[in-house]
């Protein structure tokens, strides 16, 4: 761990009560420290109930004008109604004090609560607004104690992406996500602004990015996606969509600012442009007029238009930050595009990552040139990085540590465990997504700075982010349902230091956060009622076939090297697999036959039953077999088919999961199951063939 210093010459003099477990009470992130009971000249005092209904008046000092503005309205949030007084006081007084020598956190604070009054400490504005809402969680737990809180954050950057383009929501939707996060001390908003589905800022020198781009007829993108993948008109009947105006987009930034939190606008670029590339095709690669999803390089225009927009952009945005994507561009285009190979020629490049790189390094010396800083996703590093470029690691961790070592700052983001698209409980149960599982606890389990990474290397990693992607998510309730209650745990990482969080009671807070958020109407998952992880695959399953041969019969019934789990060995190995395929314990078959293996018991066996589990899962085509076949033999050479399964595959889109077996009495060595795939063209999953 880093170490850190705190000075805090009034807590010092003021603690010496006992510390008590950070977990011991209802702050949510964890704080750094707690402690019960306080002490002054005449003596100390245990712990007490602290009863906040006797405070009556509130001291601001250090701050003025908006800060002042803002810590006043937290403290009202928090349900304290007090008076504003000019001086401090001793009795029945909230005073706080921020001194940018009190401590040596940013954004950290200290509470010091006795029997009569509360003093917050706090180095910065942000930080006294922190300490407000520790303030609240306890006003609301009802069971404030007498002693200090003396928290800070791990990590500066606390974030959340909100997907705007797959679908658009409003203002209001969007500062209701902001209220959230600033209970829970996160401090950056990064809205996705621009894809395919939607460009959704106005942005005046070029307007067709909002009267045509911002539009569509199909309402939910997978109507959209799944069809013609056309814009129309604003203003056409019948056509969804929508935008932020300027004035929307400023008075959104103003209210994250009001709550500490910085809004950064992602503007896609020189990929998932599907949607600047219809309202601009002059901007599309020359060789074809058809549908193009990466900007043309070679073209000057492009830089013409994205210097534009990014002027636009940084007039309403105050962010350090700009974030650029430059994520999952096909580049294919570039290769075949005279403008493009002109450019690589003149310029020197030798591949389409070099010319991809060429856009960013140009990008980010325009954006240094106006005092911004540049972000992107990962693939950022291909080509070669700009040199003050921030990466955002989302494919995995890989990309975010080698841009550390290589001294570049680093927001985490890995899909494994940031991306809160995928479902969070069992798949049949959760509304039709993007596929996968990823539970409360598996998002909790991150950590942002291996244990084995180097202080040096370490420092650069600026924090952590949850990223909602929307292309299933159509309502608002249903994205604060994806939303929460996964990203409280990712606040937490992002605040609180590791020896201070432990799932079973972090997982007893945000129980209770999600209770009161659904007082409050908003629409979390709800928490309480969690399914869990699939029943089997939390231990391994002890049968007769466990560990004996599998053969796969023929080459066309064999396993997709990307879905071989643990190989020959997958299908008696004893793990089940989870809720999802991708977990390396389903092995997954894509050829034209289906399964179609032997196990051999290496003796002749008295069985009792035989049977395994398939998914379907019709968004990524995995689908149920057809027809199951069962067939035993003593010698190997003769079979008896002891099962004929039929099962009439039907498109649906929750997943699901079935058994197909046999039960009865038998002797055996072989056993023969093949499991036939049906007309739909996909994968058929299995994880386990057991055998009792
Ligand atoms: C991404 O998920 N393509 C950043
Ligand atoms: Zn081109």
């Amino acid at each position: 761990m880093r170490i850190k210093t705190f000075v805090l010459a009034l807590v010092a003099t003021l603690i010496c009560g006992a510390e008590l477990s950070a977990q011991n009470n209802n702050i949510t992130p964890a704080p750094v420290r707690v402690y019960g009971g306080t002490c002054s000249d005449s003596g100390c005092m245990p712990a007490m109930p602290f009863d906040f209904s006797q405070l009556s008046t509130l001291c601001i000092k250090g701050v003025k004008g908006a800060d002042m503005e803002r810590i006043a309205a937290a403290v009202k949030a928090a349900g304290l109604d007090l008076k504003l007084v000019k001086r401090p006081s001793v009795k029945s007084c909230v005073n706080i004090y921020i001194n940018p020598d009190s401590m040596s956190f940013e954004e950290g604070y200290a509470i010091v609560t006795s029997e009569r009054c509360v003093d917050i400490t706090a180095r910065s504005a942000a930080g006294a607004f922190y300490a407000l809402q520790t303030v609240r969680q306890l006003v609301e737990s009802g069971e404030w104690l007498t002693g200090a809180i003396v928290d800070y954050p791990r990590f500066e950057y606390r974030g959340v992406l909100i997907d705007i383009s797959r679908h658009f929501r409003t203002v209001d939707f969007l500062k209701r996500q902001i209220d959230m996060m600033a209970r829970l001390k996160m401090n950056r908003l990064h809205l996705h602004l621009t894809d395919a589905a939607g460009w959704r800022l106005q942005i005046d020198s070029y307007p067709r990015l909002t009267s045509f781009a911002a539009w569509r007829k199909p309402h939910d993108w997978k109507g959209w996606w799944n069809g013609d993948r056309k814009y129309v008109d604003e203003g056409t009947p019948g056509a969804s969509g929508g935008y932020l105006t300027k004035a929307e987009a400023r008075e959104l930034v103003a209210y994250a600012a009001d709550r500490y939190i910085t809004i950064i606008p992602e503007i896609e670029m020189p990929g998932h442009s599907d949607e600047v590339l219809a309202a601009y095709p002059e901007l599309k690669c020359s060789h074809k007029p058809e549908y193009q999803g990466d900007l043309c390089i070679g073209k000057e225009a492009t830089f013409e238009m994205m210097q534009a927009i990014l002027d636009e952009v940084i007039e309403i945005f105050p962010s350090e930050y700009i974030h650029i994507g430059g994520d999952e561009a096909g580049k294919g285009d570039w290769k075949l595009c005279e403008d493009c190979q002109r450019r690589m020629l003149q310029e020197g490049l030798e591949s389409v990552d070099e010319l991809q790189s060429y856009m960013i390094h140009r990008m980010e010396e325009y954006l240094n040139s106006k005092g911004r800083q540049i972000i992107g996703w990962d693939e950022i590093l291909e080509g070669g990085l700009a040199p003050n470029a921030t990466v955002m690691s989302w494919r995995g961790e890989e990309g975010g540590h080698i841009a550390a070592q290589a001294g570049h700052k680093v927001v985490m983001s890995p899909h494994g465990y940031c991306y809160i698209d995928a479902p969070q409980d069992a798949p049949y149960s959760q509304p039709e997504s993007i596929g996968g599982y990823l539970p409360l606890e598996k998002v909790y389990s991150y950590e942002p700075v291996p244990e084995s990474m180097p202080e040096e290397v370490g420092k650069y990693i600026l924090g952590v982010q949850a990223n909602l992607w929307a292309e299933f998510i159509v309502e608002d309730s249903h994205y604060e349902h994806m939303l929460w209650p996964r990203a409280i745990a990712v606040a937490e990482i992002g605040w609180s230091e590791p020896e201070n969080r432990d799932y079973t009671m972090f997982r007893e807070r945000a129980v209770k956060i999600v209770d009161r958020m659904i007082e409050e109407g908003y629409t979390p998952f709800d928490l309480k009622n969690e399914i869990g992880n699939r029943p089997e695959s939390k231990e391994d399953v002890e049968h007769l076939a466990r560990g004996k041969k599998v053969t796969y019969i023929e080459p066309s019934f064999y396993y997709a090297p990307k879905y071989a789990a643990a190989y020959d060995a997958t299908l008696t190995d004893g793990k089940r697999g989870t809720w999802t395929y991708a977990d390396e314990r389903w092995q997954g078959f894509l050829g034209r036959g289906g399964v179609d293996v032997i196990i051999d018991m290496d003796e002749v066996t008295t069985i009792h039953s035989i049977s395994a589990d398939f998914m379907q899962i019709c968004g990524p085509g995995v689908f149920m077999p057809c027809l199951v076949e069962i067939a035993v033999s003593e010698d190997g050479e003769n079979y008896t088919k002891i099962a004929d399964i039929e099962h009439e595959v039907i498109i649906d889109e929750l997943p699901s999961f079935k058994s197909f077996g046999w039960e009865g009495e038998i002797k055996a060595r072989y056993i023969r199951y093949k499991a036939h795939r049906s007309k739909y063209t996909g994968f058929l999953f299995v994880d386990e063939i057991v055998v009792k």
